[in-house]
Parts: C-alpha cells; structure tokens; sequence
C-alpha cells in the first residue's frame, strides 16, 4: 500500500455550524475542499487521542499502532448529489489514517439515526454523516459532512472548533489509491490494510425499533379495517427505512409510503417535513377523506412532522405528549428520568416534567447540547421544535422513532391524533406556538436586528415592562452544561413575559446562503374554552410585538416572513 501525501492551500471556511459542515455542493467540488476538511476531522481525532482529552469524550484505542487495534469508522449519508464520490474520497483517505475498518451503508444510504445506533452498536470510532439535512440537493444545492463521536452523537463544541482550527492549517492530505468501491452490493473489500464492509444499512435500525416498540399492537392497529396512513419519505434517505419497518413488518398497504425511492435531488423538492414543503401529504391528511395518521422525515432522516386527521401536532407538543405517555411505550415501561429541550422549544413539555417530578433541562439549539445528558440518564427523552424528538436509544434525533412511538401510542389508547393532543391540552394548558423564519436575507441586515436587540436590553432586563406588557426577565441565552461544565453563552435574545409568553430571536447556524433570523413565538392558555383558535390570531399580538421590538420590517425591508411554521 502506498500513501499519497497531496499538496493543498489551507481553507478558512470551514467552520462547522449548528450541524457540522454545510456548503453548496460546487463548493465541495472544488480542488481538494472535502479531502482538506477530511483530513482536520483525522487529525482532530488522533490529536484528541494524543491528549487524552477527557471533554471531549472520545474513547481511542490504547494503541492505535498494533495491529490490532480496531479503529472502526461508521459512513454514509442520505444519498444526495456528490454522496457516493465523497465516500470513495474518506474511504481512500480512512485508509491512509489508520482507520481499520470502515462499515459503510449499501449504495452509501445511512440515515443519520441509524449511523448513531451503528456507532454504538459497534463501539465504534466515530462515525461521518454526509448530509446537509433538509436542505435541497442535486448538483446546484446543498451538500454536508457530520463527524459523530463514540457515544453515537454529535461531536461536540470542543471537537467541532478543534476541526475548524485544524482545517486553517492544512496543507497537505493523506490518500490511498485503488479501485473504486463497489457500493451496490453488501460484501467486504479491502484498500490496503483498511477492510471495508458495505452493509445493509436498513436492518439493524429496524431490529432496534422492534425492541423498543410493540410491534404486534402496532400491527394489529394498522391492519384494522378502515385505519389508514400515509408516509412521506420526501425521495429522501427514509424511503427504505419506511418502507421495510411499516409496509413490510407492520403491515401498511402498499404506498402508504410516499416518494419512497431516495433521488440524488429528492425530486427537485425540499426534503423538509413541514407544512410548507410537504404539501402533498398535507393535501392527503386535509382532504375529506379520512387519512388516520400521517408523517414525514427530512433528507437524513432524523426530523418528523405528526399529523392526524385535518390536525397538525407541534414538534413541541410531540415532546410534551410523548413525555407525559412514556408508560405506554414497552422501551420506557419503567418511566423516563428526564426531559430536555432546545431553548426555543415550547415550554410544553416543562409542564410535564414538573407534574412527573422528574429532571427538565433547557439547552442551546443543536442536538449536541443533549449527549453529556442521556450519557449522564439525566434525560430519557428530548426535542426541538424543529422537528426533532429522540430518546436514549441512539444519540442524534430520530425521524421514524417518533413515528413509531405516535402509532404505539395510538394502539394502546385507541383515540385519535386529536383527541390525544386535546386531552393533553385539556389537562396541561395549550402552548401556541409558531416559528417565523426571515430566510436567506443579507447577513448584515440579520446581525443588525441582533445588535439592536442585544444593545436595547443591555444591560439585560430583570422585571418591567415591555410596550405595556409586564416582562419576567430578556436575556440572551447562556448554558452551562451540568455535566462537564461547558459554557456556551449568546445562545439567542429571550423575551420572557410575567404570564409565560415569550419571543426568541437567534440566527441559523446551518444556512449556506446570506442569513437566516429566527422568530420564535410562544403564549400560554390555560383555559380549554380558548384551546381552538387559529394559531396565528392567538400568536398576532405577539408577533406584531417582535417585529416592533427586533425592527425586523424596517432593517430587513421584509414585512412578512418567508416561512411560517
Ligand atoms: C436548525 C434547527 C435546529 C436543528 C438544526 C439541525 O438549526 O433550528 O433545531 O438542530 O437545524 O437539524 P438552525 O438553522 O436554527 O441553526
Ligand atoms: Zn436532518
């Protein structure tokens, strides 16, 4: 085996966001960009190794120079445009590393709930998603690539900023040659002395959720005459996943799965399951005839829309539901320990946590800032209102799991979507909530509605008022993490009104494209006799408040904003 060192002049772009590094695909194209990012996430694992840093808690082999030592590495992604040239790259690349041995999904598909649970399964090295989530696809839009540590998740802040400082200074990369890898069949290969083993990347998630789930009561609501569901895999990583655990092992009728087959550019859409973007499936649960349940998962696979009949279920709510029906679930029979969510998440699930007695915590957005928590069964489960939820069974959030956990939870209470989300309300009160999202607008326009903000509340209000309405606290949000003590401060501007609402203002990490700003909006009813209002009208208050307050119209020139979800 010969080991090519190429040459390359440093990149100082290559900082990770909120999910690790999301570029346009022409710009992963170009001479060497992937390789030298590559190259800083190697390099930041052996330097980890070398310093034995305990935070971030990579667990290396003691001796990475016997031969055998098992460094093994978890690849693939969700199949979008550049996704199969980028994994004969790190695989050429893992061979020229030290890696011993790649397990790498058929046709290069792993969803990135699947890859945690492979990651874990095999106590893995680390694992690498490529993936730019719910971002568009084909040679004209987004790609990714996501490091995952031993535990299965995210690396974390510590491991990402090692990366970027580390990609400023490389000049060189390590590549070894040989044919390419034959994707499309399961079998063993070998480059060098890297073994390289293609495998189903669909069965072991599955066996996973057959322990979690009661898979014979689920069956047996899904067979029962006049229930009916539609999924929507957005032609995005999904597609298999659905098809082998609900129309295969649960027993859906044949297309119940849509848009099932994974396509380079997902079909020309946006494989973001939400109202906006999975309208077709919106279409289906709205029209007069009845569709039971429906749902959706992104390009990778870790996000879920929940609908029931002609109803929507918040991401937040989902949380909040799930928590408070654990029980119900065979995986968490014995109760859950805790719960978290993301800091603009709905307090919904607060309520429940409190009324259980047990741990609730509020974190930075990003499923990072859960690891050190499940790791630590502080928590059991956790969500962002992003369409996110997950619990201790993998490390990254899981689009189907939450699926399967809605249809168990429907076959042991035997009511409908709505009427489990009502009867939550009924008992906990109704969060409305919604998320304004100001989209691809200049970044300068979106750091000035922060700096005003920051600027108008600073020193940072304790009490008062805000226009009249009285104000609990406006902070810009900082997490200490309770288990490692990591801080990460200027996490988002929260609005925290005396009555339980509140506005949050934060800029995406993940967009490749200008700015993003985030408004997120949040009012608390109690009473049942106002639990059916349209969101947006029992949001109109507040929403007329964050565009007065954050000067959005007048430093943005937009009056509206371009996603409503
Ligand atoms: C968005 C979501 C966030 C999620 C992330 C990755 O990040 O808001 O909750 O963890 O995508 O799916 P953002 O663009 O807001 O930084
Ligand atoms: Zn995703």
């Amino acid at each position: 085996m010969t080991i090519e060192t190429i040459s390359c002049t440093p990149f100082d772009d290559q900082k990770p966001g909120t999910s690790g590094l999301r570029k346009s695909v022409r710009q992963f194209q170009t001479a060497h960009y992937l390789q030298s990012y590559v190259q800083a996430m190697f390099d930041t694992l052996n330097q980890i190794k070398a310093d034995n840093n305990p935070q971030a808690s990579l667990e290396m082999p003691a001796d990475t120079d016997n031969a055998h030592s098992d460094r093994t590495l978890i690849l693939g992604g969700d199949g979008r445009y550049f996704n199969r040239e980028a994994i004969q790259i790190i695989l050429g690349m893992a061979a020229a590393n030290g890696i011993d041995q790649v397990l790498v999904g058929k046709d290069g598909i792993l969803s990135t709930p699947a890859a945690s649970h492979l990651i874990r399964k095999h106590q893995a090295l680390a694992g690498i998603i490529l993936s730019a989530s719910h971002n568009p696809g084909g040679p004209e839009g987004d790609f990714g690539i996501k490091l995952n540590i031993s535990n299965g998740g995210p690396a974390p802040e510590a491991v990402t900023n090692a990366i970027f400082s580390r990609s400023k200074a490389i000049t060189a990369y390590q590549r070894v040659s040989g044919p390419l890898v034959p994707l499309h069949q399961i079998g063993s290969h070998t480059l060098g002395r890297l073994q390289i083993l293609v495998i189903d990347p669909v069965s072991d998630y599955a066996a996973l959720m057959a322990e979690l789930f009661d898979f014979n009561k689920i069956s047996a609501l899904i067979r029962t005459p006049g229930f009916s569901l539609r999924f929507d895999a957005m032609h995005a990583v999904t597609g298999p996943y659905a098809k082998q655990i609900l129309e295969r092992e649960l027993g859906a009728a044949p297309g119940s799965v849509m848009r099932a087959e994974p396509l380079t550019d997902f079909g020309g859409g946006h494989p973001d399951p939400n109202q906006a973007h999975a309208k077709d499936l919106m279409a289906l649960l709205y029209a007069p005839e009845k569709v039971d349940f429906g749902a959706a998962s992104d390009g990778d696979g870790d996000r879920n829309m929940i609908l029931g009949h002609r109803f929507f279920v918040t991401p937040s709510d989902s949380l909040a539901i799930m928590a408070a029906n654990a029980p119900l679930i065979p995986a968490y029979r014995r109760g859950i320990s805790g719960v978290a969510r993301s800091m603009p998440t709905s307090q919904a699930a607060d309520k429940v946590a409190e009324k259980l007695g047990i741990n609730h915590y509020e974190t930075p957005t990003g499923w990072k800032f859960f690891g050190n928590l499940l790791d630590d069964d502080r928590i059991t489960l956790c969500g962002e209102e992003s369409f996110g939820s997950s619990s201790n069974h993998v490390r990254e959030k899981d689009g189907l799991w939450a699926v399967l956990f809605w249809l168990n939870l429907l076959a042991e209470r035997r009511a409908s979507v709505a009427d489990i989300v009502r009867s939550h309300w009924t008992e906990y009160g109704r969060h409305y909530y919604s998320r304004h999202d100001y989209e691809a607008i200049p970044l300068a326009s979106a750091e000035a509605v922060m700096a005003q903000l920051r600027a108008q509340f600073a020193p940072l209000k304790e009490a008062g008022e805000l226009v009249g309405k009285p104000l609990k606290t406006v902070d810009d949000f900082s997490y200490t993490d309770p288990v490692d003590g990591t801080v990460s401060p200027q996490q988002g501007i929260r609005i925290i009104f005396s009555d339980g609402s509140r506005i949050v203002f934060r800029l995406s990490g993940t967009g490749t494209q200008g700015a993003t700003l985030r408004v997120y909006l949040e009012k608390y009813e109690a009473d049942v006799e106002r639990h059916d209002l349209d969101v947006q009208e029992a949001l109109a208050e507040l929403i007329q408040l964050a565009d007065q307050v954050g000067r959005i119209s007048q430093l943005t020139g937009l009056t509206r904003a371009t996603v409503i979800t």
